[in-house]
């Protein structure tokens, strides 16, 4: 393709936010010659609405526990090396505290599919945190739930819920996932809680094994047509005790070119610059937020159990205290002229 065209394309995605299908899978295929067009495009994008401010979101990762068995998670059911941890809902009280001191105002519950946190544990959890820190905006990312159980937790206070697609393509999700998880399940589970009144984050990893330029495309268009609140993107990598061992790492210049290309797609987006990004590259989350990312997602997990909450091989920040990361990623955004904001970064 020319590189007239593209730029015509990028051109046309600023301005209408939508493409079809094969011109995604255009773009994608001239990522050399569009990535260095598109990024300044979606980060002026990014600034007419949030200027330079990057909101912070504190992540609990606060059990490992999972029932789910996707092939390149590495705290999956089947990983029997993986040590379990579960935090008690005081510890995670504590990391909700500590994350507000260092200002904090929205907390992300992260864990794998736990059985123990049946409804009732959790709804008693979430409504102490919304009493204990009203002003805090409170996202869970737990996985597959009856819409009853979404609804119980809406109830409760939960403002917000990360479920990522994975992969907008049926066939790429069943090489991706055992047969008995299903793409149809999860858009089921997408769709009850936008119905529930959450504000939605789906996403996909990039560069995960099979994944044609076609998937991708199908995954933007996705992410046009459902319009989140929020969108996760991130490299695939590799964890050694998973099915998908060997397989190699997503790239990191296709990640910013997607992150770039969502910002244009939805302007409004909260785009996070993401933890396998950082991972990926040791400015990953700096370019991420060049390339049209405005929220980072410290680790606030007690530093004992980081290391057990390992999805991939490699994950940074596993060392860290959480003050330690807080004032790294400020420092970070200081160095490419962005500011770190206490607020809850509401979707706008
Ligand atoms: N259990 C919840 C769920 O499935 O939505 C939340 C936790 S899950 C570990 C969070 C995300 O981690 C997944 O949506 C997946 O995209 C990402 N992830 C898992 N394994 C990964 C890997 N090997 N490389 C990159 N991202 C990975
Ligand atoms: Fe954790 Fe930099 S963000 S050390």
């Amino acid at each position: 393709m020319k590189k007239e065209e593209v730029f015509r394309l990028i051109d046309r995605l600023e301005r209408d936010h939508s493409l079809q299908e094969q011109e995604y899978m255009a773009l994608l295929d001239n990522q050399e010659t569009g990535a260095p067009y598109a990024a300044p495009k979606a980060r002026a994008a990014a600034d007419r609405i949030y200027g330079h401010d990057i909101y912070v979101r504190g992540l609990i990762e606060f059990s490992n526990y999972c029932s789910n068995d996707c092939y390149y998670c590495g705290i999956r059911a089947g990983n029997r090396s993986c040590v379990r941890y579960r935090l008690t809902p005081e510890q995670i009280l504590n990391c909700c505290g500590l994350g507000w001191q260092l200002g904090y105002r929205t907390f992300v519950l992260q864990s794998g599919e736990d059985a123990w946190f049946t409804d009732e544990r959790l709804c008693a959890l979430i409504q102490e945190i919304k009493r204990r820190w009203p002003d805090c905006a409170l996202t869970l990312s737990i996985g597959e739930k009856s819409r009853e159980s979404y609804a119980a937790c809406r109830q409760a206070g939960a403002d917000r819920y990360l479920i990522r697609h994975e992969t907008a393509s049926p066939a790429h999700y069943a090489r991706l996932h055992p047969a008995r998880q299903t793409l149809q399940a999860r858009l089921r589970c997408i769709r009850d809680l936008r119905e529930l009144g959450y504000a939605v984050g789906i996403g996909m990893m990039v560069g995960s094994p099979w994944q044609t330029t076609k998937d991708l495309a199908m995954d933007l268009k996705l992410i046009e047509d459902f319009q989140p609140e929020m969108c996760g993107i991130g490299p695939f990598l590799p964890h050694h005790q998973t099915p998908f061992a060997g397989f190699p790492r997503g790239s990191t210049e296709q990640t910013l070119y997607l992150l770039s290309l969502i910002r244009l797609i939805c302007p409004h987006v909260l785009l996070p610059a993401t933890t396998a990004l950082g991972t990926a590259d040791p400015f990953g989350r700096e370019k991420g937020v060049l390339a049209g990312a405005n929220v980072i997602m410290p680790n606030l997990s007690p530093v004992g159990v980081r290391r057990q909450y390992e999805l991939y091989d490699g994950k940074i920040c596993t060392g860290e205290e959480s003050a330690q990361c807080r004032g790294c990623q400020e420092e970070r955004m200081r160095s490419i002229g962005y500011r770190v904001v206490t607020d809850r970064g509401d979707p706008r």
